[in-house]
């Protein structure tokens, strides 16, 4: 349990399994490569999702690799102590993920043809995911209320900053080839068609059965059945021992814990901030 964050350029970061020189380190001198495929969130957004659905378009829909790995080391974190480590020794194609706002991002991306996946979320959702998660884990403060963790969230003090500022970086770079938009709501929505957009992004086209398999594997219920992939057997200092990554797993669940007022000013602040960017970019109402 913590009261602070680790800051890092002014931004709040998670504490356990995070240093300062390491994240100084990613962000200035990591070398992405060309083959490289990066998944990049808010945290809440659907990471974890998105990540199995990757390892499972990577293994053709085979099983083994999800059932046998846990999930951060076949995509490690960039900018966690273990994550970096793991990257720095790995050869061939990699996969990894990061939280990392645009800003901070290593600057070898630019001129690699690595590829990009942003994955965003209506931001109502990740606040109510990230309450219930910072107050199930010990990585980061725990919010001692819904009401404390909204004023927290909309003040930019949690986890990796604003969640504002975070999607206004990333989609600066949309038109990018290289750089894949997608969103929680539409993997909800039609998971098979967004899964078919992955693969076909990535170069890797998939059989009928493969589809089948990645689909079936990658859902609410197997995940939060894949110890591998639930965070359920992270160290015991990161969680209680009750902890799973797969809460509920739906979309709108903010309208059973924020209240009219919350909402109101959660709109008022989102069109302040968001003002510029057309309504039909995001999913969510
Ligand atoms: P909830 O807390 O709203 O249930 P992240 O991986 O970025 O930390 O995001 C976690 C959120 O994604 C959680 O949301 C979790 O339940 C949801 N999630 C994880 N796996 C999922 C899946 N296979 N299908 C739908 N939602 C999933």
């Amino acid at each position: 349990m913590t009261d602070d964050y680790l800051w890092f350029e002014g931004l709040p970061f998670l504490v356990l399994g995070y240093s300062y020189e390491v994240i100084k380190e990613v962000c200035a001198q990591f070398v992405i490569k060309d083959e490289d495929i990066v998944m990049v969130s808010f945290p809440k957004s659907g990471t974890h999702w998105l990540v199995e659905i990757l390892c499972l378009i990577h293994s053709k829909g085979d099983t083994k690799w999800i059932r046998s790995v846990p999930i951060w080391e076949r995509v490690p974190w960039l900018e966690s102590d273990d994550g970096y480590n793991l990257l720095n020794d790995r050869e061939g194609p990699r996969l990894l993920a990061t939280h990392l706002p645009f800003h901070l991002f290593p600057k070898s991306f630019f001129t690699s043809k690595a590829k990009v996946i942003y994955i965003m979320r209506n931001p109502k959702d990740i606040l109510v995911s990230g309450y219930y998660f910072y107050t199930m884990t010990n990585i980061s403060k725990k919010p001692e209320s819904v009401e404390q963790y909204f004023q927290w969230f909309i003040q930019g003090n949690v986890p990796y900053g604003s969640w504002f500022e975070h999607i206004r970086g990333w989609m600066s770079m949309r038109h990018r080839e290289n750089v894949l938009l997608l969103s929680y709501e539409e993997l909800q929505k039609d998971p098979r068609s967004t899964i078919e957009k992955i693969s076909q992004f990535l170069g890797k086209k998939l059989n009928p059965e493969e589809l089948d398999s990645v689909l079936k594997n990658s859902s609410f219920q197997v995940m939060k059945q894949n110890k591998m992939s639930n965070l359920e057997i992270l160290p015991e200092e990161f969680s209680s021992s009750h902890f799973k990554i797969t809460r509920k797993g739906i979309s709108g669940d903010w309208k059973n814990h924020l209240t009219v007022a919350q909402a109101e000013a959660f709109d008022k602040v989102y069109q302040e901030k968001m003002a510029g960017f057309p309504k039909e970019l995001f999913p969510w109402e």
